[in-house]
C-alpha cells in the first residue's frame, strides 16, 4: 500500500506486468505497421512513460512527437477552443498512432480526432495503456489496449493524482475509503 498526498492506494498492475503487456503491444504494432510510414503522437503529460517504453520496442523506422491538448476561452465564441500544442511535424500521408496513458470518457481522444481532421494523414489509430470501458462515451474507441480496467481512480507509471505519483513504476488503485 502507498500514500499519495491524502489518499491511500494499493498495487493494481505491477511493473513487470505492465512491461510484458507493452512488449505484446509493440510486437503487434511492428507487424501491423511494417512497410508503412509510421508516426506516434504521444499525449503529455500522462503518456510519457508508456510512450518511452513502447517506442524502445518498435523495430520499424518511425517518428514520435509529444503534444499537449489545451483548451482556452475563444475571443468571440461562447464555448472553449481546443488546440494541439507541439505538433510541429508534417503528418500528411503518414500512418498515425496516438499514444495515451488512459482512455476514460474518451473526450480527449475525440478532441484529438477533431483537431487532426484537417491533416491529410493516411490512417489514425489509438494505442492506450489503460481503458475504462464502463466510463467510455466517445466516438473513437482505442484500437490497441494494454489493460481494460474498472472505473476506479489509478496513479503511477505516468498517471497522476493532483500531479503526484507519476514517478511510480507500477500502477496503483485508489483504496476504497473505510468509514
Ligand atoms: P478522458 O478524456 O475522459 O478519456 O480522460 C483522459 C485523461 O483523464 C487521461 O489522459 C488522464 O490524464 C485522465 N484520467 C482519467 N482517468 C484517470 C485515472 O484513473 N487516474 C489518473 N488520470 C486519469
Ligand atoms: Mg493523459
Amino acid at each position: 500500500m502507498i500514500q499519495v498526498l491524502d489518499k491511500q492506494f494499493e498495487t493494481f498492475l505491477p511493473a513487470d506486468k505492465i512491461q510484458s503487456e507493452i512488449t505484446l503491444m509493440a510486437q503487434k504494432l511492428n507487424e501491423e505497421y511494417a512497410g508503412k510510414e509510421l508516426i506516434f503522437i504521444a499525449i503529455l503529460n500522462g503518456a510519457f512513460m508508456f510512450a518511452a517504453d513502447l517506442f524502445k520496442q518498435i523495430t520499424l523506422p518511425c517518428e514520435i512527437s509529444f503534444v499537449k491538448v489545451s483548451s482556452y476561452q475563444g475571443t468571440n465564441t461562447s464555448g472553449r477552443v481546443d488546440e494541439i500544442i507541439g505538433l510541429n511535424t508534417d503528418i500528411s500521408n503518414k500512418h498515425v498512432v496516438i499514444l495515451e496513458d488512459i482512455v476514460d470518457t474518451g473526450i480527449t481522444i475525440d478532441k484529438i480526432f477533431t483537431l487532426l481532421r484537417a491533416h491529410q494523414y493516411a490512417s489514425l489509430k489509438v494505442a492506450t495503456l489503460l481503458f475504462k470501458p464502463n466510463a467510455y462515451q466517445g466516438k473513437n474507441p482505442p484500437n490497441y489496449v494494454g489493460f481494460s480496467i474498472p472505473n476506479a481512480f489509478v496513479v503511477g507509471y505516468g498517471l497522476d493524482y493532483n500531479e503526484k505519483g507519476r514517478n511510480l513504476d507500477s500502477i496503483y488503485q485508489l483504496k476504497a475509503e473505510t468509514k
